[in-house]
This record gives C-alpha cells, sequence and structure tokens, in this order.
C-alpha cells in the first residue's frame, strides 16, 4: 500500500477518539466491565483515557461476538493497553512509534529500553501502590523468579511472565517512546499487582504477538 494512503487510512477513528471525540463510559458499561474484572482490576482500567477505555471494551465485546467465553482472554482485553495510563503514553507517541516500526524499526529498537512501571506516580484514586512480585529486584531479571508470581495451578505448565529489569530512561520524550514501545508489558506488570489470573496477565504481556497465546485478542485489537 502507498505510503499516504496508509497515513489516511491508519486508525483515523482512533485518532479522532485520542483527540478527545469520545463518549466517556456510562454507569452501564462500567457494570458491564465489572462482570469480567475483580475490583482493584476495575479500578486499574480507570486510570485510562476515555479513548483507552472505549477501545478496550470494544475489543472486549468484538471477542464475544467472535464466540470467545474465556474469563481471562475477556478481562485482559479490558487492560491490554492499561501500560499506557497514567500519562505514560503521550498521544504523539503512537503515530511516531507506528510510523517509526515501519521506517527506521532499527533505530527505534536501539532508542528503548524496557521503563518498568516504578516511575510513574500513581494517579489519583489509586487504591493500592505498585509493588514487585516476588523478590525484591536485584540481578537478572530484576530478582523476580520467571513466572512473576509464586504459584501456578497444580498441573498447568508454568507460565513465561518474565518480567524485564526495569530501567532508568532519560530525557522525556524517550521515556515516553519507551513506554510506548513497552506497554504490554508495563500492562502486564501493573495488572499482576491488581487480581487477575496469571493467564491474564500473559495474554496481556502478548497482546502484540500474532501468533502468541493471546492471538485472538490481537486479531481483534488490530481492528478496533
Ligand atoms: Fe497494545
Ligand atoms: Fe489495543
Amino acid at each position: 500500500m502507498d505510503m499516504r494512503k496508509w497515513l489516511y487510512s491508519y486508525r483515523l477513528g482512533q485518532v479522532r477518539q485520542q483527540l478527545g471525540f469520545v463518549v466517556p463510559l456510562s454507569a452501564g458499561e462500567y457494570g458491564e466491565v465489572s462482570q469480567w474484572l475483580p475490583a482493584a482490576a476495575l479500578a486499574l482500567f480507570k486510570t485510562m483515557s476515555p479513548a483507552d477505555q472505549r477501545h478496550s471494551l470494544r475489543v472486549c465485546r468484538g471477542l464475544q461476538d467472535h464466540g470467545c467465553r474465556d474469563r481471562d482472554m475477556l478481562a485482559a482485553a479490558l487492560l491490554h493497553d492499561v501500560g499506557k495510563a497514567g500519562g505514560r503514553v503521550p498521544f504523539w507517541t503512537r503515530p511516531v512509534i507506528v510510523l517509526g516500526k515501519k521506517l527506521v524499526p532499527g533505530l527505534l529498537k536501539r532508542l528503548v529500553v524496557y521503563p518498568g512501571v516504578q516511575h510513574t506516580q500513581s494517579p489519583p484514586g489509586w487504591p493500592f501502590k505498585y509493588r514487585f512480585l516476588g523478590t525484591p529486584p536485584s540481578g537478572a531479571n530484576g530478582g523476580r523468579k520467571s513466572g512473576g508470581t509464586p504459584e501456578t495451578p497444580p498441573g498447568a505448565a508454568p507460565l513465561d511472565l518474565a518480567f524485564k529489569k526495569p530501567t532508568l530512561v532519560s530525557p522525556g520524550w524517550r521515556r515516553a517512546l519507551s513506554y510506548a514501545w513497552y506497554h504490554a508489558e508495563v500492562g502486564a506488570e501493573l495488572a499482576a499487582a491488581a487480581g487477575p489470573s496469571q493467564r491474564a496477565v500473559l495474554y496481556i504481556r502478548t497482546h502484540h504477538q500474532a501468533d502468541g497465546p493471546a492471538a485472538e485478542l490481537h486479531k481483534i485489537d488490530e481492528v478496533s
């Protein structure tokens, strides 16, 4: 597709919504969201911008329209972009990441580093402080065990949550780009502290992988 055509077609609806042309969720819609999320995770959901909340609800509904009844997948749909919340990912970063991936992927990869979640401030109304799971961060993989949370359900294969060690990133524009690039991983860390299952956390972390565990979510996300 030629670049101009692609630029015009690139999620124009999403751009309009991010600029403020979006109807915030109604009380009834929050009720719908709360069917799939525990209370702390609902509070986390509400830290997203109205546009991202609406996008996430669209993804959740889209999955159900395609026959998905997996509660972990539906919870993940609602939280998959929560790493963008709390002002971590300003709007300008979104087209920069999309264009950068297409035009200068090597440069983009050199610019971004995993920022973690602890450098952000708790948004107003945030009911709990962010905490690392497992052992305090030190050494490889931030001192965390692969799997991030203590137990794996009996008989289930261990989930590879494998959170990365965060790095202090400056200046601000580079941090913002890094959060945009790593929002799936950051969202997974935030969600892991808010109560959804390990599997839902895994789906959030892998929601950009077309052939990953959350392929179903990825497909709907691309068109929502
Ligand atoms: Fe995403
Ligand atoms: Fe998304």
